[in-house]
């Protein structure tokens, strides 16, 4: 039974009977038209109960994690702009299609974000990938940038910035600081990241509303200790170390 006021839907197709369908927790809806939620399929939902679930172990844990972040990845793709293109098939026919245009590049936020490279090298042979490590200064417990390796033309490129857990939005918006200061427009920053907070995502879409995020779930909300809940724990003991 669903104890959280988050909205259930019936999943699956339509060769199940409306009440023969499971019903699943869903993500909440988001008001920012920049903030991009993926499609709760059950698919989608049953790789996310399994890397919310804390019995599930490591590798299990990356391989799940390994599944939506491509889908994060695919979908962030489709927000790049594509040119027409005309070929011909071996078959000396005509096609009308599209080809990506422009640069782009990955910027990891350290460490979580970092679990995210491979699904993108994945999907984009040979991308350049730069990262940027933000932590909490213990004296002001404000976000601090410590780090940052970044392509030296990240301007004339479109970025994927990667991080799995938006919580209070603190690093994510750091970064997006960074960028920008590096001369890379708003617009041309997609944001990939599996969940967020509903304080997260409003947060960064207020502040940035050109920024795009991408994520696969808008959660309940955050804890005493701005973990995310339900969540799924902390993104980075589970996928590095435990
Ligand atoms: N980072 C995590 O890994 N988990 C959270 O719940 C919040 C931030």
């Amino acid at each position: 039974s669903d104890k959280s006021n988050a909205p259930s839907q019936c999943l699956g197709p339509n060769y199940r009977a409306e009440g023969e369908k499971p019903t699943a927790t869903v993500s909440k809806k988001v008001r920012h038209d920049n903030v991009h939620v993926l499609p709760q399929t059950p698919q989608l939902i049953a790789l996310l109960t399994m890397i919310r679930d804390h019995r599930t172990n490591r590798a299990d844990f990356i391989f799940y994690s390994n599944r939506i972040i491509r889908l994060l990845v695919e979908e962030g793709l489709n927000h790049l702009p594509v040119i027409q293109q005309e070929i011909t098939t071996p078959v000396g026919r005509h096609y009308n299609g599209v080809k990506f245009e422009g640069k782009i590049c990955g910027v990891s936020i350290m460490r979580a974000g970092e679990s995210m490279e491979q699904g993108l090298r994945d999907c984009c042979r040979s991308v350049r990938i730069g990262k940027i490590l933000i932590q909490r200064d213990e004296e002001t417990s404000q976000p601090r940038l410590f780090y940052e390796k970044l392509p030296e033309d990240i301007k004339d490129r479109w970025v994927l910035l990667l991080d799995p857990m938006l919580a209070t939005g603190g690093s994510a918006l750091m970064a997006v600081e960074v960028l920008r200061q590096k001369g890379v427009p708003e617009d041309r920053i997609l944001f990939l990241n599996l969940i967020a907070s509903p304080e997260g995502a409003d947060n960064f879409a207020e502040k940035f509303p050109k920024v795009r995020i991408v994520t696969a779930f808008i959660d309940e909300g955050l804890d005493e200790k701005n973990y995310i809940v339900p969540g799924l724990g902390d993104f980075g003991d589970r996928f590095y170390t435990l």
